[in-house]
């Protein structure tokens, strides 16, 4: 059996984490990383201020203990937190802060906190609520924290990082660091991939290619894979693993759809996460058709990855949306990263060309790299010829 398989390894929405519990007295705090109170770097709003104000000192004529009453009666503007204690009010506030990895000043408006001016602040407040009614709903307790979802950023991700996955760490793997560049366009980055590649009239003249690659798996297994492309985007694909329970694959795009054959079964179709990896594995020159077979097509920026510049390019296809990673330098696609929609939620995989050799007055990568969530694979060519025939029927899925 060796269909590659990106199965859907979305973390469960039942995740029950200890995290430091906004609702229950005895919460541990278990944040990844230090929480601070505020003090520092805030410096300018915090350093002038009293301690004593983030427990506002009993009047004078007031003897109770001002802590164990109610927050609403001691603080000014308190309307989601009503009914903890005011001693509670600022562990709740360091609580937030560390789950969203930001400071006070985040929410809070510089020289006052029961100020509403701030619209984090009013978010903070529909949170809450939504965080209790969860809780509510689901668990007997709270389980679910701030936390759980921000994991230390203001901006929860909904997809899980793929390196996260079972291998080992990839080197362009967090698509959340690009920043804008308004030197260039989608037009221009597209241009400068066409003329890196050898230009229009070379890979015009390119129809076909029959390669042969050596395919390292993540396990460590090993595979030959024997390649047939016809242009612009037939594929078909035979991996021979070198362990003999997995067999032989054969994966399959005709074009329009794809369908797989796995030892001596009938030919079954590959699930939509498949078919998107196909897709895009099928094309003779990667996204060079981008324009035409995706929609939405933009430049989101520039990103520096290890000491080199990417120019990001966003597009949809399908159920999917790529980043396309082309090299500042040199034109050429370094990696397509995907996320495509599960009922649940987006899930990730990536495809890696390097080592790109002129052959036939064109470039192309001799090393791709398939990542998913479950898995990867280098493909390496050992043996390639281009603009061999190659008959259609080799296309057609068998009765
Ligand atoms: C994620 C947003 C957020 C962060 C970060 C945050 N707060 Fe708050 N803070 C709130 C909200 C929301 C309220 C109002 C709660 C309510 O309505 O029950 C509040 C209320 C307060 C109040 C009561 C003000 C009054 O008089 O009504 C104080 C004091 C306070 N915060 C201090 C802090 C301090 C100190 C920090 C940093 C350690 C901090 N907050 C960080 C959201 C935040
Ligand atoms: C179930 C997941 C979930 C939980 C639990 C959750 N949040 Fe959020 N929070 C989100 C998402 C998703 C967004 C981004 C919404 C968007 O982009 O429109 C967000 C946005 C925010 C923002 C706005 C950030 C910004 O950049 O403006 C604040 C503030 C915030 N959350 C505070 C909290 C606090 C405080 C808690 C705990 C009481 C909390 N959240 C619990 C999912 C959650």
């Amino acid at each position: 059996m060796n269909s590659k398989r990106i199965v859907y390894g979305y973390s469960s929405i039942g995740i029950v984490l200890v995290a430091g519990c906004l609702f229950a007295r005895s919460g541990r705090n278990v944040a990844h990383r230090p929480v601070h109170a505020g003090a520092d770097g805030e410096a300018s709003s915090f350093t002038v201020r009293p301690a004593s104000y983030l427990l506002p000192d009993p009047l004078p004529e007031d003897t109770t203990d001002r802590g164990s009453m109610p927050a609403e009666k001691v603080y000014k503007n308190i309307q989601t937190l009503r009914g903890i204690s005011a001693r509670e009010l600022l562990g709740t506030m360091t609580f937030m802060s560390g789950a969203l990895g930001v400071r006070c000043g985040f929410c809070h408006a510089h020289d006052d906190f029961s100020s509403d001016e701030k619209p984090e602040k009013k978010t903070a407040r529909s949170m809450i609520l939504m965080t209790r009614d969860i809780n509510a709903k689901n668990f007997a307790t709270g389980t679910v924290t701030c936390f759980t979802c921000h994991h230390g950023s203001p901006a929860p991700v909904a997809s899980p990082s793929l390196s996260q996955g079972a291998w080992q760490p990839i080197d362009i793997a967090d698509p959340h660091r690009i920043r804008r560049d308004s030197t260039m366009t989608v037009d221009a980055v597209l241009d400068r991939y066409v003329k890196a590649l050898g230009g229009e009239a070379a890979l015009a003249k390119i129809t076909t290619r029959v390669a042969r690659a050596n395919e390292v798996q993540g396990g460590g297994t090993t595979a030959t894979v024997d390649i047939f492309q016809k242009g612009p985007n037939l594929l078909r694909s035979i991996t021979a693993s070198s362990d003999p329970k997995r067999g032989t694959g054969v994966q399959v795009y005709d074009g329009r759809a794809g369908w797989m054959l796995s030892g001596n079964r009938p030919a079954t179709n590959p699930n939509n996460a498949e078919l998107e990896n196909l897709v895009r594995q099928a094309e003779l020159f990667p996204a060079i058709d981008l324009r035409k077979s995706y929609s939405q097509v933009g430049l989101l920026g520039k990103e520096h990855i290890a000491d080199r510049d990417y120019y990001v390019i966003s597009a949809m296809r399908g159920a999917g949306t790529d980043r396309l990673y082309f090299d500042a330098a040199s034109g050429l696609l370094a990696r397509r990263y995907v996320e495509f929609n599960t009922p649940l939620g987006p899930i990730p995989f990536s495809i890696d060309y390097s080592d790109y050799r002129p052959l036939d007055g064109v470039m192309v990568p001799f090393t791709v790299k398939t990542s998913s969530l479950r898995d990867s694979w280098t493909d390496t060519i050992t043996q390639i010829r281009q603009n061999a025939a190659i008959a259609d029927t080799m296309f057609v899925k068998p009765r």
